[in-house]
């Protein structure tokens, strides 16, 4: 039972023993069929000067020949040169897994007097990639989401020898933070072993100068030695050194490889003695597809989302903006009205006060004007009261009477007699 330590309330994992079979166990084999069931999708985009053999590094590598010249192509013809963007959709098969694979090939640049903007359209590409997937998951039905970010572009360098060329190193910072980048040196046949390694270290060190961040094969603590080697393996030949050939050749020994033919000899493509081409598909399709696809969602994109969704929360906060959000116009009205509600409270009960208050000024002064009336009025009632009570008094008591009152009496005297 878990103990009731200090951090009883913190920690919420409790271990415990299972008493029989739940099933959970058999979790990953759901997953795995469900996978081939809806199998996957796979975008790889190739960039680099031209006529360093992209197009043929593709067929080579998915061992297809996505770039198949309808019509076979006389020997003394030329190669078709790459003009503009092009994405080329295949559904291959191997034992039962299915791969929805998107190959991007860019045109090569270099061709040009000014180079300066050419990496424009291909950065321009993988963001519209990117725009289109935030599309979709914005959509109220995500039910179809199709994933055509670019998981891996393959960089080829030209087998100088020497360094990074400027270009490279430009095209290159415009790419790294958008793509998971891999470095190849193209046409590797062309340079030494030695001259390889040197060139390598001196790419490597360009790399890091610059900041470069190119695609490093994850390691995770719980993994077993070989998968560490292996992943130590592929990591020590990065820039791959690749030759490309979508041609079947004879070797001496009677055996039918892909590789390039040489009066002194015969290139493998297949043989890792002969070029890092085995390891390179090795990463990009054995053992780093599902690297690459997670980390170009997890990282690169979500990067990439923020970038995007902060730029549109700035603009929120300019007037242009604010004139049109109707939820913050909404509030700012209410907060209007509810000020102009108590303004006009405030000014009626002013108003009431006053009207009252005069209203009770005049009918105190009418109270006082009634009462002082009344006050006159009964003054004079008394005083006639008594004028009569004394006259009454007088007349009982046989006082003659003032001359104009004689009269009377004479009268009344008079109807008595
Ligand atoms: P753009 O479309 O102009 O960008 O060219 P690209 O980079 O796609 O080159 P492409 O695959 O068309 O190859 C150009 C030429 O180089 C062709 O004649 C190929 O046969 C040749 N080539 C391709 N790969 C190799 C290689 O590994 N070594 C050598 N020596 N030649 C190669």
């Amino acid at each position: 039972s878990p103990s009731l330590g200090p951090n009883a309330g913190v920690s919420s994992v409790i271990r415990k023993k299972l008493m029989g079979y739940v099933g959970f166990a058999n979790l990953p084999n759901q997953v795995h069929r469900k996978s081939v069931r809806k199998g996957f999708q796979f975008t790889a985009m190739v960039v680099g000067e031209s006529g360093l053999g992209k197009s043929t590094l593709i067929n080579t590598l998915f061992n297809t020949t996505l770039y198949a010249p309808k019509e076979p192509l006389p020997p003394t013809a030329e190669r078709p040169k790459t003009v503009a963007i092009e994405s080329i959709d295949a559904d291959i098969e191997e034992n039962g897994v299915r791969l929805h694979l998107t190959v991007v090939d860019t045109p090569g640049f270099g061709d040009f007097v000014n180079n300066d903007d050419s990496w424009r359209p291909i950065v321009e590409n993988i963001e519209s990639r990117f725009d289109s997937y935030l599309e979709q998951e914005n959509r109220v039905n995500r039910q179809k989401v199709v994933d055509n970010r670019v998981h891996a572009c393959l960089y080829f360098i030209q087998p100088t020898g020497h360094s990074l060329k400027q270009i490279d190193i430009e095209f290159m910072r415009r790419l790294h933070t958008k793509v998971n980048l891999i470095p190849v040196i193209a046409k590797a046949d062309t340079l030494t072993d030695e001259e390889i390694a040197d060139f390598k270290n001196r790419i490597l060190a360009d790399i890091a100068h610059h900041h470069i961040h190119i695609f490093q094969a994850p390691t995770y603590d719980n993994e077993d030695e070989e998968t560490i080697a292996e992943a130590e393996e592929i990591a020590s030949k990065i820039p791959f050194a690749v030759v490309g050939s979508d041609k079947v050749v004879a070797t001496p020994d009677g055996r039918e490889v892909r590789g390039r033919s040489y009066p002194w000899g015969i290139i493998e493509v297949d043989n890792e003695e002969h070029c890092d081409f085995v390891k390179l598909r090795q990463m990009l399709v054995r053992t780093y597809m599902e690297e690459l696809r997670e980390y170009t969602n997890d990282v690169l994109y979500e990067n990439w989302r923020t970038e995007k969704l902060l730029s549109m929360g700035v603009a929120q906060d300019s007037s242009v903006f604010k004139e049109i959000n109707p939820a913050e116009r909404m509030q700012e009205d209410r907060v209007l009205h509810e000020a102009k509600l108590a303004k006009m409270e405030a000014e009626m009960k002013m108003v009431f006060q006053q009207k009252v208050q005069e209203k009770e000024a005049k009918l105190k002064q009418s109270e006082e004007e009634l009462y002082a009336r009344h006050k006159e009025m009964k003054d004079a009632l008394d005083k006639q009261r008594s004028d009569l009570e004394e006259k009454k008094r007088k007349i009982e008591s046989g006082r003659p009477l003032t001359p104009e009152k004689s009269n009377t009496s004479k009268k009344n005297r008079f109807l008595r007699a």
